[in-house]
């Protein structure tokens, strides 16, 4: 059970309000002019990963106050339940422990009587073996060559997170070649079947529940196809593996047991990737790599516990609550400058949005403030090209995280210190801005007339005051990931818990799945449609005649 404390009741909510009325009335520039060590007092250091978070309109008392805000939450006692397996998802009625997947103990994590230890310790080593044979080329197709393209098929934590650490961890990817198929829109599998082969090509279902509509569309589609184009039914158990919680349906669609890797109830599908769900992930970088991945998480997670309200985490999710309940930020954009993290705000937007979504507290009352924020961003330097006007001269209030590595995987030319120059530059303008006599100053000295000054000044001007946190790491290893991931999993959590909702369920989803299963049937009728208000009737109706 997760504590149910009133945010907006707490003493130290009342006393962030003033502190926030007091921190509207100074810059950060005047907060860098008046304490020389503010870069040393506001960041923190974990293994390779360096976060500055001097950019941020705070002061130790706002810092302090905080903290007491976790507190009073009983954040501490919070993180105790998650990790040590309590039921914490409380409308599922499940444990939360995505970390048991990655600790790196065997000390046993007991749920409903059973230590899940060794449960998930075979199932790692099933992944390693059959991620060995894959990769070495001993597991065969059906007519005896090796596989050569894995198609994932799978969507929202079925397929957010292979696709994200596949990407960002390119560099350290083999042989196979990886496709990721979400989308019900037959485009999506469309392509992918343009670019396989059915001799050589494996492909994985991974889905939590082996129910959702998308993914099984996929994979039927993909059986299909299969069969087909060469593959008999005696072949598919070596064309296709299951990722999933539900043993009788991954039989039923025909699936051999032992080509089925399992999870469990207590892994939410946005926190999967550390499990079978990762299986993508560990064919296309190996086993070995994939373990650092799950080190990185565990080292994070160790970090997490032991820091608590003084960890990275926690300070990252405070910063997020400072600027989204007593600013009214409405978004966070997270901005990595590293190409291959370019899917790594979309795996967050649904980490962070799908989790603190919420709108109803731990007690069942509507919430009187705001939640999670709209989670967005895109690669540097793109994004400056792209959207970067709008943070730096428009009206909306964006905190950003920048998250760069010091060391390229690509040491081409001065490319590396070109982007890095881009990334200093945009958290110094962001938050230096430009004052008017500044900006005056640049048009004089490029020769404008008086006239011209006068009507260009304005435009000119940068308010600035625009918060940033600088992430640093040493390199995008596999292990440095994994400690990332797992840095803004446990941001999320602590918001989750101070804003008193329950991270962990996605009711949300539902509404819509369950009317799109009473809609198909009307689109495959050749009936009129008048169960809906007139403006679904309308455009169910005009679909039907347009096709
Ligand atoms: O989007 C809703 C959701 O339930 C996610 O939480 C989950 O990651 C996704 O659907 C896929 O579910 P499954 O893995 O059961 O197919």
């Amino acid at each position: 059970m997760l504590p149910k404390v009133s945010f907006a009741d707490t003493d130290s909510y009342k006393i962030l309000k003033d502190h926030a009325a007091r921190m509207n009335n100074i810059s950060m520039r005047q907060l860098f002019k008046q304490d020389q060590d503010r870069f040393k007092k506001l960041t923190s250091c974990f293994e390779n990963i360096l976060l500055d978070y001097s950019k941020n309109k705070i002061d130790d008392a706002v810092m302090s106050t905080l903290t007491d805000l976790a507190k009073e939450c009983k954040l501490n006692e919070a993180i105790e339940a998650m990790f040590s397996g309590a039921e914490i998802n409380e409308t599922e009625g499940r444990a939360v422990l995505h970390t048991a997947l990655r600790t790196q103990s065997d000390a046993p994590i007991i749920i409903d009587g059973e230590n899940i230890i060794p449960e998930i310790r075979a199932v790692q080593s099933q992944m390693k073996s059959f991620s060995e044979k894959v990769i070495s080329g001993q597991w065969k197709g059906f007519t005896g060559k090796p596989i050569q393209h894995i198609v994932n098929i799978g969507i929202g934590g079925s397929d957010l997170g292979p696709v994200m650490v596949t990407e960002a961890l390119k560099a350290y990817s083999n042989h196979l070649k990886l496709h990721f198929v979400s989308n019900v829109d037959a485009t999506h599998i469309a392509e992918a079947f343009k670019l396989i082969d059915p001799e050589t090509t494996l492909f994985i279902i991974a889905s939590k529940t082996f129910t959702t509509q998308e993914t099984m569309t996929n994979a039927h589609t993909a059986r299909k196809w299969f069969l087909e184009n060469g593959g008999s039914e005696k072949d598919i158990e070596q064309h296709f593996i299951a990722l999933s919680t539900n043993v009788e349906a991954v039989q039923k669609f025909g699936i051999h047991p032992d080509n089925m890797f399992r999870f469990w109830d207590w892994v939410g599908g946005r926190y999967s990737l550390w499990s079978a769900i990762g299986l993508s992930i560990s064919l296309a970088i190996g086993y070995d790599n994939f373990s650092d991945l799950l080190k990185g998480a565990a080292a994070m997670d160790t970090h997490f516990r032991e820091k608590r309200t003084a960890s990275m985490p926690a300070v990252l999710a405070l910063l997020g609550i400072w600027y989204n309940n007593f600013f009214d930020a409405q978004s966070q954009a997270i901005l990595p400058y590293d190409q291959y993290m370019h899917r790594f705000a979309a795996y967050f937007q649904q980490g962070d949005m799908e989790s603190n979504g919420k709108s109803v507290d731990r007690n069942g009352k509507t919430v009187s403030y705001q939640t999670g924020p709209i989670i967005w961003g895109e690669p540097g330097t793109n994004g400056q090209h792209a959207f970067y006007q709008l943070i730096h001269q428009g009206t909306k209030f964006i905190p950003c995280d920048f998250i760069a590595p010091a060391q390229s995987q690509n040491p081409i030319g001065n490319h590396h210190v070109k982007l890095m120059a881009n990334f200093f530059a945009q958290t110094e303008a962001l938050m230096n801005g430009k004052t008017s006599a500044e900006a005056k100053t640049d048009l004089e000295a490029a020769g404008k007339s008086p006239k011209e000054i006068e009507e260009l000044l304005p435009h000119k001007v940068f308010e600035g005051d625009n918060p940033t946190n600088s992430i640093l790491v040493k390199k995008i290893n596999p292990h440095t990931l994994g400690s990332l991931i797992a840095m803004y999993e446990h941001k999320i959590f602590v918001q989750g818990v101070i804003w008193n909702v329950y991270s962990f369920d996605q009711w949300g989803v539902e509404l819509g799945k369950v009317l799109a299963q009473k809609i198909l049937p009307e689109l495959e009728s050749s009936e009129l449609v008048n169960s809906h208000d007139a403006s679904t009737n309308g455009l169910i109706n005009a679909f039907k005649a347009m096709r």
